[in-house]
């Protein structure tokens, strides 16, 4: 608590100051008065930082402890991107060319590779980075607590915390669309973290019994956490449990639109008297076409083989990257 009061310090002295380029949570803050309200609107809402939170954070999220990440912090990616040297340009391009290539000889971490893998290609839309590096090279970015002493230390023993429940009071303040991406994400962090890990220490065959034992309860035991109903469902599931209705249909048609526009989807908000649904695009990216892609191409035989012996009535192949996979269905009270 101490931490975060002190950021916010940090932040309301630096926009005194520099008035510049910073990103704030609270704009209740008197303090804040000092600048005009639409200058504090416009860097408040820098565009970069909620296309980072939704596009990156699923694997740089600055949650989660050191040991069990599935990729490094986005600060980190920061720091070795971001030289004293390095012009914004310059920067902007290198984040542009990693996610256009992401290969060993593109890499400026080539422990992180070793560590975790190499990040899954996935075609974002190159306006989406843009912002992105734009926000990250002017803003302090949230660091996980671990960072500053791992730092010092190369492999200290940094307290280490995991996304705690504190949080689930911050998140029943936030707007609706905002709160059900939310609940969304963290799910599917845990699902990616849980699925990534798997295919890289055991490989797909593994992770493919893994999916079929573990998705449903996982979902159902975020659902309890955030007390919503948090559904993956798709118009071509693998498991027919997953199947999408009549009305999810209608999204996942508005969703499928936007990908072959190349647009940033937005989530879909829809309020009753009591309960807000809250939909969102769940796409693919390289690494889901071991499993979704084309049989006999990108789908391996044994896993075919073994896909389906679980799923006699799959549907969820013949996907390519960058595709609606599905959409996340989130329910929750007002
Ligand atoms: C599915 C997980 C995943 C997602 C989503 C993801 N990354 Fe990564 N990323 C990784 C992993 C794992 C690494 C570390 C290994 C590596 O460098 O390839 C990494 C490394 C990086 C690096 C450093 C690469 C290097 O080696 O020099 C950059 C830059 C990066 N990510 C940018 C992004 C941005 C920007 C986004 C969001 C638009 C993003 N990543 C989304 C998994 C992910
Ligand atoms: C190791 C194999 C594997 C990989 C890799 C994989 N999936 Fe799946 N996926 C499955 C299995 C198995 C199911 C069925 C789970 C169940 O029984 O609920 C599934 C189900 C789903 C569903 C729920 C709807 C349905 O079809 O039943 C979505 C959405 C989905 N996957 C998206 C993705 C995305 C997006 C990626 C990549 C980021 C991905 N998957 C990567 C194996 C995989």
């Amino acid at each position: 608590m101490f931490l975060i009061l002190q950021q916010k310090m940090r932040t309301i002295i630096t926009l005194i100051s520099v008035l510049f380029f910073v990103s704030c949570q609270n704009s209740e803050k008197p303090t804040y008065e000092k600048a005009s309200k639409n200058q504090v609107k416009k860097l408040q809402s820098h565009p970069g930082k909620k296309l980072m939170e939704t596009n990156c954070y699923v694997c740089h999220n600055p949650a989660g402890s050191h040991d069990n990440r599935i990729a490094p912090p986005m600060i980190a990616v920061k720091k070795h991107y971001k030289s004293s040297k390095v012009t914004k340009e310059e920067f902007k391009k290198g984040i542009q060319d990693w996610i256009i290539n992401p290969s060993k000889e593109n890499s400026k971490m080539p422990g992180a590779i070793k560590k975790f893998g190499i990040m899954p290609k996935t075609p974002f839309p190159k306006k989406t980075i843009d912002l992105i590096a734009d926000y990250l090279f002017d803003n302090e970015i949230e660091k996980p607590e671990w960072f500053d002493a791992h730092e010092k230390e190369e492999h200290g023993q940094g307290k280490e915390k995991e996304m705690n429940d504190n949080q689930a009071g911050l998140i029943e303040n936030l707007p609706y669309d905002e709160r059900g991406l939310k609940y969304a994400l963290s799910t599917k962090s845990e699902l990616g973290k849980n699925l990534m890990g798997k295919i890289q220490k055991e490989g797909t065959l593994a992770a493919l019994k893994f999916c079929n034992i573990k998705a449903h309860p996982l979902t159902d035991s975020m659902s309890i956490v955030h007390k919503a109903t948090i559904k993956r469902v798709s118009d071509k599931p693998r498991n027919p449990k997953n199947v999408s209705n009549n009305i999810e249909n209608g999204y996942i048609n508005i969703f499928k639109e936007d990908a072959r526009l190349l647009k940033e989807s937005k989530p879909i908000v829809v309020e009753s008297l009591d309960n807000v649904e809250v939909y969102y695009p769940i796409k693919t990216n390289n690494m889901c076409l071991q499993c979704h892609g084309k049989p006999g191409e990108e789908i391996k035989s044994s896993t075919l083989t073994q896909i389906h012996k679980l799923y006699p009535q799959d549907l969820a192949f013949g996907y390519s990257e960058n595709q609606v996979r599905g959409i996340w269905s989130v329910t929750f009270n007002k």
